[in-house]
Parts: C-alpha cells; structure tokens; sequence
C-alpha cells in the first residue's frame, strides 16, 4: 500500500490507551484532549485557530493547516469534527461528533507564510493524496456557534492500521464518529490540534 494511503478492516479494536494526553487546543471537555497549538486559516489575514468565531461565508473550501516551524520527514493526516451535532446538542465531549474532514498526506512545506502577523510553516498535500473524506463547510443551525476541532495525526510510516467495524462505519458515514476512539483504535499519535467556531446563519 502506498504510504499516506489507509483502508479500514472490520475486525475488534484493540483497546490502546494513548498516554500522557493534556487539556490544551482541542476544547474543554472535547476528546483526546491535546496542548499543542496548531494555526488553521482560510485566508492569511485571519488565524482560524483557538475557538476565535469565523463568518460561515469564509469557510467554504478546506482550510489550510500550519505549525510554527518546519518539521521535516514526517506526514500527517488532519480530522476536523463536529462534537456540537443535533445528535448531543452544544456542549458533546467529541465521541458523536459528525466528520467533516480527513485528509492524509500533509507535509510540512519548506516556506513560510505571514497568517495575522504571524510566520507559520503550512502543511500542503504535494502527492495530492486523495481525501478519506472530503471537506464539508461547517452549517450550524441558525443562531447556534458549534465548535470545529481539527486534531493533526502523525501518520510517518504508517501504511494502514485497524479500526472497529463501528468506527470505520462512522468514518465512512461521518454521522457518530468518536475521534477518542478513533485515535486510541488506529493507535496515531496526536501531534497538534485546534478548534475555531462558526455560527449559523
Ligand atoms: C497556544 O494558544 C494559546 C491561546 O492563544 C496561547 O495562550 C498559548 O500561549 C499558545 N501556546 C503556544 C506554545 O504557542
Ligand atoms: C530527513 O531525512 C533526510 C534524508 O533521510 C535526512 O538527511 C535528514 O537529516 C532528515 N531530517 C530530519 C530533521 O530528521
Ligand atoms: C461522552 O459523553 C457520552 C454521553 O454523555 C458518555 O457516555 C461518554 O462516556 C463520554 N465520553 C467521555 C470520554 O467522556
Ligand atoms: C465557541 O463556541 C462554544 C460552543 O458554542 C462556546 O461555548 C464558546 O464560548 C465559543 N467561543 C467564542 C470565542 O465565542
Ligand atoms: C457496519 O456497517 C455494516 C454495513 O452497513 C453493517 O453490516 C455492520 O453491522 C456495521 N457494524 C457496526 C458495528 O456498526
């Protein structure tokens, strides 16, 4: 299998605890709970990033994900979620969330962009790896703010892995998907992780 590529095998997840995760980027209550900052932005004036409120009108193609420094040698897949559906109201704790994105095969690119003032390195998908699942542009309903979390992977040698049937069945419906789950099943590692909100209009 190429690398940056995944397939999904129904069999039982292994029940992995991923370790040493702290309360930080990813919203209060949301999980994994992860501490490092990551910029997200759909146009360089704006950082899209620690919960700010973004206009609906501005997010509708995929954002662009940076980290403040090159990293070189490693790829990365980026999932962005929903934990405020219909489903759990306002306030759900990321483990019925509806998947809005899940693109692997970032890199980190060599140059630098100014985003509000601050030089971040962006994560670019040169192979033009195909998405697992293609951006869809947050529509909360009217006059209610859901949060958007992305949670950057590291998926550096990873080839494949294996998730529940009932994990792969959420990512590939995208309603009910638990992103704790799905990390502690995959066994990836968090790398970084961010989240902004949207209002409906
Ligand atoms: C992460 O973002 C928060 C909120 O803007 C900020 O307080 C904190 O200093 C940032 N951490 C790093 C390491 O940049
Ligand atoms: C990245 O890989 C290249 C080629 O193997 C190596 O020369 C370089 O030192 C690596 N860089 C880092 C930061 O690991
Ligand atoms: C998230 O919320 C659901 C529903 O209230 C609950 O069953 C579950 O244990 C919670 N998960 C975590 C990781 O807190
Ligand atoms: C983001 O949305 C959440 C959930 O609605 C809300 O609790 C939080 O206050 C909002 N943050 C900002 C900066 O408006
Ligand atoms: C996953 O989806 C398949 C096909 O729709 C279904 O047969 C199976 O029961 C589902 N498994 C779980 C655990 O949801």
């Amino acid at each position: 299998m190429r690398a940056g590529s995944f397939t999904f095998v129904s069999v039982a997840a292994t029940a992995t605890m991923l370790a040493g995760l702290v309360s930080g980027m990813t919203p209060s209550g949301v999980f994994p709970q992860n501490s490092e900052n990551m910029t997200n932005f759909y146009d360089t004036s704006t950082a899209a990033t620690n919960g700010v409120n973004i206009p609906k009108r501005n997010t509708n193609i995929a954002p662009t994900l940076a980290l403040d420094k090159a990293i070189a040698n490693k790829t990365f897949a980026v999932v962005m979620f929903d934990p405020d559906t219909p489903a759990t109201g306002v306030g759900g704790n990321g483990t019925n969330s509806f998947l809005h994105w899940f693109q692997d095969g970032l890199t980190s690119s060599v140059s630098e962009v100014d985003v509000a003032g601050k030089n971040v390195t962006p994560l670019v998908n040169v192979l033009h790896v195909a998405a697992l699942q293609t951006y869809v542009q947050p529509s909360p309903p009217t006059g209610q703010t859901h949060r958007y979390v992305q949670i950057l992977l590291d998926t550096t040698g990873v080839t494949g892995f294996v998730v529940s049937a009932a994990t792969g069945n959420a990512t590939t419906s995208r309603t009910g998907f638990d992103m704790n789950a799905f990390v502690q099943e995959s066994g990836l590692t968090v790398f970084s992780s961010n989240f902004f909100n949207v209002t409906g209009v």
